[in-house]
């Protein structure tokens, strides 16, 4: 699938335009893109500012040479640019594999259009089908979120390390939960709501009615654009 994220990272990278304020996404796909502005702005005098969404985007940024700021001192970004895990025909989707769907969440809501880079991998009929959604939350508040997340019809467990012994600690110092919903999740909107509404949670993968665009890479080298209808 690398030649089919490198097709929607570096495609979506010609979107971005001399002056444009840009949030940088986190993963593998949305590295092509951040690769590719790194090099518009060493050839061809490309002038940005990027916002990036993980402590990983923002050490590729500063590789690739593109001038970062922050939400405190801009009021708007023009476009985010990120991956997904999942893609629904609604363009909603599942984000967090990367641990990072807080910071991108943030990032996103502030962005006049959010480009989404995905290949067709990616795309589900239903959120959930078939990778896990993120919960990021506080310690504490593990075994509660935990509950609700069953109650909600999730079998969720606590996110452990692979070369580090214990849970994953997000770069807000927090944990992650993956739940696994069976089949998919049938009503995303109340699991969104219920989330948002249990302490504790600090935010969760799933972005309903966020994504402007949807560019999904094939491995021809071909580029899809879907677009959110108005
Ligand atoms: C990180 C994310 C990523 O954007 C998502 O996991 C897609 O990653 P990749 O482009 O490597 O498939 O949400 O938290």
């Amino acid at each position: 699938m690398n030649d089919a994220k490198k097709a929607a990272g570096e495609q979506a990278a010609e979107l971005v335009r001399t002056g444009m304020r840009v949030g940088l996404g986190t993963g593998s796909t949305t590295a092509y893109a951040l690769r590719a502005i790194g090099r518009r702005i060493r050839e061809s005098s490309l002038h940005v500012m990027g916002v990036p969404t993980s402590f990983a985007s923002e050490r590729l940024a500063r590789e690739c040479g593109i001038p970062l700021t922050t939400l405190d001192d801009i009021d708007e970004l023009d476009l985010a640019l990120d991956g997904a895990d999942e893609v629904s025909p609604d363009l909603d989707l599942i984000k967090g594999r990367g641990g990072a769907h807080t910071r991108e969440k943030v990032v996103a809501a502030q962005a006049r259009r959010f480009i989404v880079l995905t290949d067709p991998s990616k795309d589900v009929d239903r959120l959930g089908a078939k990778r896990v959604l993120p919960v990021e939350v506080l310690p504490m508040a593990t075994g509660p979120v935990l509950r609700t997340l069953s109650g909600l019809g999730a079998d969720a467990s606590l996110r452990m390390g692979r070369e580090k012994d214990g849970p994953v600690v997000t770069d807000q110092g927090f944990w992650l939960i993956d739940a696994q919903f069976d089949g998919g999740i049938d009503d995303p909107a109340h699991v969104d709501r219920t989330l948002r509404d249990t302490p504790g949670v600090l935010d969760h993968g799933l972005f309903l009615d966020m994504a402007t665009d949807v560019f999904v890479g094939h491995p021809d080298g071909s580029v899809e654009h879907r677009q959110r209808d108005e």
